[in-house]
């Protein structure tokens, strides 16, 4: 993950005067919460365990930190608020009704992350039936692999109003990490 994020920074250059980034599924933020921190200008950091709150003020002093329930709480942002939306979600918890969230909270130019897992790795043995029906409902299909999931996801981005200008993946995890370029029509 940690390439992609150079990548990010390398083909940016930070064009922004003012790089604004959320981070949805904030952990204790030692992995790639603690890359993007210090990639960014400002942040904001929620997680729903309120066991990691004293790790995240004290890791991320300048960032703003939440304790809720992200897929709630990201129906109360205003539109086109962050430069960077990062879902860093865990393996089967995609969320996909924040999909189209982030989008709606993203700035008419902006980059989001987030953690899909190809069919191949998926351990037949944790993932739950609704979890395997919501994939479905989402990809379309039961065989998902990475250049399905890069498809799905310029489909979904045409479909919330933004032309899709680079989608980077990072295949050698126990997820796949997408991160995606985004620019809204005229
Ligand atoms: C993959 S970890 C995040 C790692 C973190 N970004 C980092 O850089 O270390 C996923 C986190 O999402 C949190 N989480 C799960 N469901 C959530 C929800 N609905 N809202 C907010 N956080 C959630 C979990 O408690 C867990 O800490």
């Amino acid at each position: 993950m940690r390439r992609i994020l150079e990548m990010i920074n390398i083909v940016e250059q930070r064009k922004t005067d003012h790089f604004y980034a959320l981070e949805t599924f904030g952990g204790r933020g030692r992995m790639l919460t603690f890359d993007l921190y210090r990639m960014v200008d400002k942040m904001d950091i929620w997680e729903i365990n309120n066991e990691y709150e004293k790790d995240l003020k004290r890791r991320f002093p300048c960032a703003n930190i939440k304790i809720c329930d992200s897929i709630e709480e990201i129906k109360n942002v205003e539109d086109n608020t962050y430069n960077l939306v990062s879902m860093d979600n865990p393996p089967y918890l995609e969320p996909f009704s924040m999909y189209p969230e982030a989008f709606r909270i993203l700035k008419n130019i902006g980059i989001i992350i987030t953690n899909s897992i190809s069919s191949k790795k998926i351990n037949k043995q944790t993932i739950t039936d609704e979890q395997i029906a919501k994939r479905y409902n989402f990809y379309k299909s039961d065989n998902v692999d990475v250049g399905h999931i890069v498809k799905t996801f310029i489909n979904l981005a045409h479909e919330s109003g933004y032309e899709v200008n680079w989608v980077l993946v990072n295949p050698n995890s126990i997820v796949d990490t997408l991160a995606m370029k985004v620019t809204e029509y005229e």
